[in-house]
């Protein structure tokens, strides 16, 4: 790759450390003021995790040197700027995912992206684009959910968001596609252990997302903790150099995920000592290693004794330094962001609307809407508990870079929501904490019972908490922890009907509760204004759009349980349960119903078209799901794939043709030479309400 001339001048005048001193990057929380500013005057291509001034202090620094080149400086603002405790906190990428929006990732991505430059920033590390294929992963609300079609386009959506029309712009950053690959699909869902793929399935289910960030312009890349094969990630030259440059076209900046060079010898154990580990790393094609600082002597040292060729150098600081240069920093260190942005009253309402549109709502015998109750219990720790509601990556979890450790306001919980509509509608109500996710000294049934008692109806919120959530907190028994089940039990017993909500990271096995609940709200986690949407939805102020991004397992022992699966001989079920999930991909009610007819398909122009219609009497969000499945393929094909989806709001009693322009490309697979093609013959095309056989209409059509 040739970069500008000013990259290509750049270069010449750089001695071998300074460009090795680039390829650094350096968490300035963990490495302290003092030792950053070494790094900055040193020449540090990047830091991460740091604040507004701490970075403008850095920034000088660097500025100062030899030949002031900025840095570049990356925070994990993956759902808002929310290690900033006065920015915006939207729902996570799983909540967001329930809309199925492209628009609505997009503004968060906007929002995001001026809050991070009003902070003096540049980088977001995400969007995240691993597939939730395990619910026992720790990371799944990180994630879009389980599907590669959907998370490809609400990834490319969010990197729209982030990086604007123009890198350059104050109000852009860059984002950064991760991990990159197939790190959501370790053995087991055991963080970052390897993953047991083939790389002509890595091509056919994972690479299709990552391939939409580099087509979206993404400016970077992070390496995946896993491996392939036995070979880790971040020494994988085929991936990263053959498929994702060569092939995938990516001309961006690949920064490592943290550790990863130190880890090929403390974890991973495929090289004795960091010299070994920084040539693997180096030759692999990561760019700019996260926190493995040692890579800074140990390269120089691989240079000078000719071990390592100064042009594998020369190539990754040209990709950093053209991503500073297309970033607009050369002219402009510092973005400017929008004075007085962080956390304004337009960024909560994008958080607002963002949190409504991702309530999902999966049962419902007609308690629902709540419009007569005179007395209302609300049940339960996460009813009223801002860190669950928040989940992970936000100022609470993650105390550095910001130490702060109370709740910045405007946020509400679902109780406090809840109690005010009760109120403005003339409704008594009662909050008992019962018991949390994980037990402690507060549980109390016996108070629950007791609050709940004589109530017209129970709003009952389970799910997780923070200890259950995130890098390493994997969960084998997917199961309501602590005393949830026993709550709702003894709840049960009341005979007072039951709205349970289920404010959690991911999807959990519901049991008994999703059987006999009267009604069931997912909300995940859904930001600073998450407690408001499902109190909205709970009284009916808001009409519930949300449709699952990904399945529900009815037990642990039932995963994977995602809806594209793999024929199977045998049906591919377990003796003891039933082969469907408990709730499937694609599923979500509202207050009114839609019925679908009149599917047909054109072979020759590959259209299609269905008649959808809002039977009900409230006018409703319908997300129109587009599946097909290759009859006869040179290789397995899954049973279902989603390869469009459009949103339709009807009126009541309001019906509308709508019509879906498919390519032969949508009907692709890989083959066993690693190739993507699409095989003549006979398709079955989809079309419905969520990914269930029965809510889903059928025609037959052939590809010549
Ligand atoms: C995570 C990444 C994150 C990085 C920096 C790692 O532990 O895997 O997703 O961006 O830390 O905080």
């Amino acid at each position: 790759m040739k970069a500008s001339e000013r990259v290509e001048a750049l270069l010449v005048q750089m001695t071998i450390e300074e460009k090795i001193a680039q390829m650094v990057q350096i968490p300035y929380a963990q490495t302290g003021r003092e030792e950053s500013l070494r790094w900055a005057k040193l020449g540090a291509g990047s830091f991460l995790h740091v604040l507004g001034d701490n970075a403008r202090e850095i920034q000088q620094a660097a500025l100062h040197t030899r030949l002031g080149i900025p840095v570049l400086f990356g925070i994990d603002a993956v759902r808002g700027h929310a290690l900033n405790d006065h920015a915006t906190i939207f729902p996570t990428q799983l909540a967001c995912a329930c809309s199925w929006d492209r628009e609505i990732v997009r503004e968060m991505g906007r929002v995001t992206a001026r809050e991070v430059a009003t902070d003096g920033l540049h980088w977001t590390f995400s969007p995240l684009l691993c597939l939730s294929r395990d619910p026992r992963w720790g990371r799944v609300n990180e994630t879009f959910g389980e599907d590669p079609y959907l998370t490809g386009e609400l990834a490319a959506a969010l990197i729209e968001g982030y990086q604007g029309d123009d890198l350059a712009s104050p109000e852009s950053i860059a984002a950064c596609a991760k991990h990159f690959i197939a790190y959501g699909e370790a053995t087991g869902a055991r963080d970052a252990n390897d993953s047991s793929v083939t790389y002509r399935k890595v091509r056919e289910v994972f690479l299709p997302p990552f391939q939409k960030a580099v087509d979206a312009g993404c400016a970077t890349f992070m390496t995946a903790y896993g491996a392939i094969d036995g070979t880790p990630l971040t020494a994988d030259r085929h991936m990263l150099r053959d498929i994702l440059r060569d092939e995938m076209g990516f001309d961006g900046l690949v920064v490592t995920d943290w550790s990863n060079v130190t880890s090929l010898v403390r974890n991973q154990h495929v090289a004795a000592d960091g010299e070994e580990a920084s040539l693997l790393a180096a030759l692999a094609g990561n760019d700019m290693m996260m926190n493995s600082p040692e890579f800074y002597e140990c390269a120089l040292r691989l240079v000078r004794e000719g071990k390592l060729d100064e042009a594998v150098i020369d190539g990754a600081v040209r990709h950093i330094l053209t991503v500073k240069e297309r970033m607009g920093l050369f002219e402009h260190p510092e973005k400017t962001g929008v004075p007085g942005c962080i956390g304004c009253q337009e960024h909560q309402q994008a958080a607002l609307t963002a949190a409504r549109r991702s309530v999902t709502m999966l049962k419902n015998n007609g308690v629902l809407p709540l419009q007569k109750a005179k007395k209302i219990a609300v049940i339960g720790a996460n009813g009223n508990d801002i860190r669950a509601q928040y989940g992970d990556w936000t100022y609470f979890t993650h105390p550095r870079p910001t130490p702060r450790q109370d709740a910045v306001r405007p946020y509400t919980t679902i109780w406090e929501s809840v109690k005010k509509l009760a109120e403005e509608n003339g409704m008594a109500c009662e909050y008992a904490y019962g018991c949390g996710p994980v037990p402690s000294t507060r549980d109390d049934l016996e108070d629950a019972v007791q609050a709940a008692q004589g109530a017209d109806a129970i709003i009952l919120v389970v799910g997780d908490e923070i200890s259950q959530i995130g890098e390493a907190k994997d969960r084998a028994n997917l199961m309501l922890s602590g005393s949830q089940i026993a709550l709702f039990a003894r709840l049960r017993e009341l005979r007072v009907p039951i709205i349970t909500v289920l404010l959690s990271s991911k999807p959990l096995a519901l049991g008994a509760v999703a059987d006999e609940t009267d009604a069931l709200i997912v909300a995940f986690n859904g930001g600073a204004h998450g407690g408001q949407a499902v109190a909205e939805a709970i009284f009916g102020v808001l009409n519930p759009s949300g449709r699952l991004p990904i399945s529900f397992p009815r037990h642990s022992g039932q995963v994977p349980v995602y809806y594209n699966q793999l024929p199977g001989w045998h049906g591919g079920n377990y003796c003891d349960l039933p082969q469907t999930p408990q709730f499937a991909f694609g599923e979500g009610l509202s207050y009114t119903d839609f019925s679908y007819a009149e599917l047909w398909v054109d072979e020759n122009t590959l259209t299609a078209s269905v008649r959808v219609t809002n039977t009900g009497n409230r006018a409703g969000l319908e997300t129109v799901q587009v599946y097909f499945r290759d009859c006869v393929s040179s290789v397995l094909t899954p049973v279902k794939s989603l390869t469009q989806y459009r949103q339709i709001f009807l009126e009541p009693g309001e019906s509308r043709q709508v019509a879906f322009q498919l390519s032969r490309s949508d009907f692709s697979l890989v083959n066993q030479r690693e190739e993507r093609v699409t095989e003549p013959g006979e398709f079955i095309l989809m079309i419905g309400h969520s990914s269930r056989d029965e809510e889903l209409l059928q025609a037959h059509f052939c590809l010549k």
